[in-house]
């Protein structure tokens, strides 16, 4: 009891503690990125400046400046954003060893998509974190780097194809969720090992009178946009857990797609909505597409079961006291649940009967139950309860 009690406050501090600093750089992000947009380039008296802009928050007035290149001399103090990202990678990281790996049989596996070992689970989540920053970095370092679209599409694929290879290796939780890790370790590693480096440079240029590395201020820049691009995916990705009809379909990997083009349509929208010309468009694209989404993820009528013989709650207990109850009950005996997992409870008629649409949902519509099916709930189960639950609704209509 104690173990898993204390588990749960270490995943809750984690949590929170990613959320915080996650927040904290996407934050200054999208700020510095408004700031960009905004900037009133007008005529200056001092040449140096690219622009400058006003704003009022908080109370008082903000006036902020930017250099064209670098200001003559370096100010006493100057301000670096870097580790707030650090910060959301290790607590994202050490979160992902506490919700998935630890429990992966749970939360990352599902032996019908995949046989796969905890252990095994465990190598392949961790290897598509390295392989998709060596991979990224390696394209962007090749000369297909010097074609922006062409850079962008390359990186657009490469996630596809590891969204469509997670999906059909993990359980569709654990696929998402690694997807988006693998984003959010490349988007943190061009901070570190491109961003960060290429303005040290131009520090340190200053301060000897050099010149800063140029290439390294052009990568600088492609990473930054890139980071740009993937926010919205990566956000989506982060919540995904809590919507079954995403991750638990065949498809879910192209869902996972579509999602992510939504992302960076929205995205794109506020990059250029300062600009002249009509934009409103990438809006209702993005919604439209979501509309899609929501359309093709649309549950099967369990009506379709009317010719079959209509299951009675006897069966419908029967199963579910050998399928679910091992988590879901007020005493779960499955090992590491000590309470029932989303607080619910299938112990008795009245419980399952105020439950059958969730249960409907959770077994037949989204099969996202029992997770990772470790139960082995069989097909002919899912679909009495199918049968059972189109009976119970017309009854109860
Ligand atoms: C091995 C343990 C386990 C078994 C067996 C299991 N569940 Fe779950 N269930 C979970 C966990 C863990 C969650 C919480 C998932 C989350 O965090 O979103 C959950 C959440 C749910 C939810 C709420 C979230 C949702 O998807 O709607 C429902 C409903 C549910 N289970 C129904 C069932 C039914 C019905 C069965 C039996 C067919 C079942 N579960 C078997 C572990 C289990």
């Amino acid at each position: 009891m104690l173990g898993t009690h204390v588990f749960e406050w270490l995943e809750l501090s984690l949590r929170w503690g990613h959320l915080t600093v996650g927040i904290a750089w996407i934050g200054a992000s999208f700020y510095f990125n408004w700031l960009e947009n905004r900037l009133e380039r007008r005529n200056h008296e001092n040449r140096e400046l690219e622009g400058d802009l006003w704003a009022i928050h908080g109370g008082g007035f903000y006036h902020v400046q930017k250099y064209e290149v670098a200001p003559a001399k370096l100010p006493p103090e100057l301000h670096w954003f870097k580790w707030e990202a650090y910060f959301t990678w290790f607590t994202g990281l050490a979160l992902l060893v506490v919700t998935f790996y630890l429990n992966a049989n749970v939360f990352l596996l599902d032996q019908s998509v995949a046989e796969l070992s905890a252990w095994q689970g465990t190598g392949i989540g961790v290897a598509s974190l390295a392989v998709s920053w060596l991979v990224y970095d390696l394209v962007c370092r090749s000369p297909l780097a010097r074609n922006a679209p062409l850079l962008s599409l390359i990186i657009f694929i490469y996630f596809c194809v590891l969204s469509y290879i997670l999906c059909n290796t993990f359980g569709g939780r654990g696929a998402f969720i690694h997807v988006g890790a693998a984003i959010g370790t490349v988007m943190v590693l061009n901070v570190m090992a491109v961003i960060i480096p290429s303005q040290k440079s131009l520090v340190s240029a200053m301060q000897s009178g050099g010149e800063p590395d140029g290439q390294l201020g052009r990568a600088a820049l492609t990473r930054s946009r890139h980071n740009n691009y993937l926010t919205l995916p990566v956000l989506f990705i982060m919540i995904s857990g809590h919507y079954p009809s995403t991750f638990s379909g065949e498809w879910n990997w192209l869902i996972l797609i579509g999602l992510a083009v939504v992302g960076i349509l929205i995205r794109h929208y506020f990059n250029v909505r300062h600009l002249p010309g009509t934009k409103w468009w990438l809006l209702v694209a993005g919604a439209l597409i979501t509309v899609a989404i929501a359309a093709m993820t649309l549950p099967k009528s369990a009506f379709e079961s009317d010719t079959i013989q209509s299951a009675s709650i006897d069966t419908v207990r029967n199963i579910i006291h050998e399928r679910c109850t091992v988590c879901h009950s007020a005493a779960p005996v499955f090992p590491g649940f000590q309470i029932a997992p989303g607080g619910i409870v299938m112990d008795t008629d009245v419980e399952i009967n105020d439950l059958a649409a969730r249960i409907f949902s959770a077994t037949v519509a989204t099969r996202s139950m029992p997770i990772g099916n470790l139960s082995k709930m069989t097909e002919e189960e899912r679909t009495k309860i199918a049968s059972w639950y189109a009976a119970h609704s017309r009854e109860n209509n």
